[in-house]
């Protein structure tokens, strides 16, 4: 069986929630994302009980603060055995590289763009998120979110490219801007994609039919 280049975006209050899906998930695809929402209302346990129940966790707290509190951050989320975790590139450098030099040799940095957050693409933006991208690559970060109508320039910059924004041809878009379905996505360059609303709705077809 193979796994399938996906983190499953647990976007809820609390683990239980995703009990049913986690079951049947679990061997099929890699990971799992816990957001701001999960981790505030459950705590940093929550990492802990899915690592132990063998998931590559994706911390994704869009840390954006000073250099000192993210470098006290990333050394806390590496603690708690989190393998992703994401850090606002507009932090600046030097919370980047101490971000960098603190993670320790599993937990890899994820730096996100504050240019693409529910923003329509243009080529203004686009620009401007390939400049923050050269930027964080200088800084170590290991790579960065990226919206499947970027990753072709992307790839230039980092190997590590995790895509959000995934529908499949039927779904519908809900509060998304830029969709692309997860073969495009995995075909343009990105080596994870985040799934939330899509696998919930569609978990069989996700399992048995999806090949990526
Ligand atoms: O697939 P679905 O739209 O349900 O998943 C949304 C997940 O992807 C959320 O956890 C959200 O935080 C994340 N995300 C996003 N768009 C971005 C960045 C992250 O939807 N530009």
């Amino acid at each position: 069986m193979s796994v399938k280049p996906i983190f499953f975006a647990l976007d809820g209050k609390s683990l239980s929630e995703f009990e049913f899906e986690l079951k049947i998930l679990k061997d099929h695809i890699y990971g799992v994302k816990v957001g701001l929402e999960l981790f505030v209302s459950e705590g940093p346990s929550v990492v802990e009980k899915l690592k132990k129940q063998g998931w590559q966790v994706f911390l994704d707290l869009k840390l954006h603060d000073i250099p000192n509190t993210i470098k006290e951050a990333t050394r806390s989320a590496a603690n708690l055995g989190a393998d992703f975790l994401t850090i606002h590139i507009a932090s600046t450098s030097d919370a980047l590289i101490e971000a960098s030099n603190t993670k320790g040799n599993t937990l890899q940095i994820l730096g996100v763009s504050s240019a693409l957050t529910s923003r329509a693409m243009t080529n203004s933006v686009s620009e401007e998120v390939n400049k923050e991208f050269k930027e964080a690559k200088e800084c170590g970060v290991d790579g960065v979110i990226c919206p499947a109508s970027e990753i072709s320039k992307t790839k230039e910059i980092f190997d590590l490219i995790v895509t959000p924004g995934i529908r499949l041809k039927n779904d519908d878009k809900n509060d998304q801007k830029n969709v692309a379905t997860p073969n495009f996505a995995i075909n343009e360059g990105a080596k994870y994609i985040v799934m939330g609303r899509s696998i919930r709705n569609n978990l069989d077809y996700i399992i048995n039919d999806l090949e990526l």
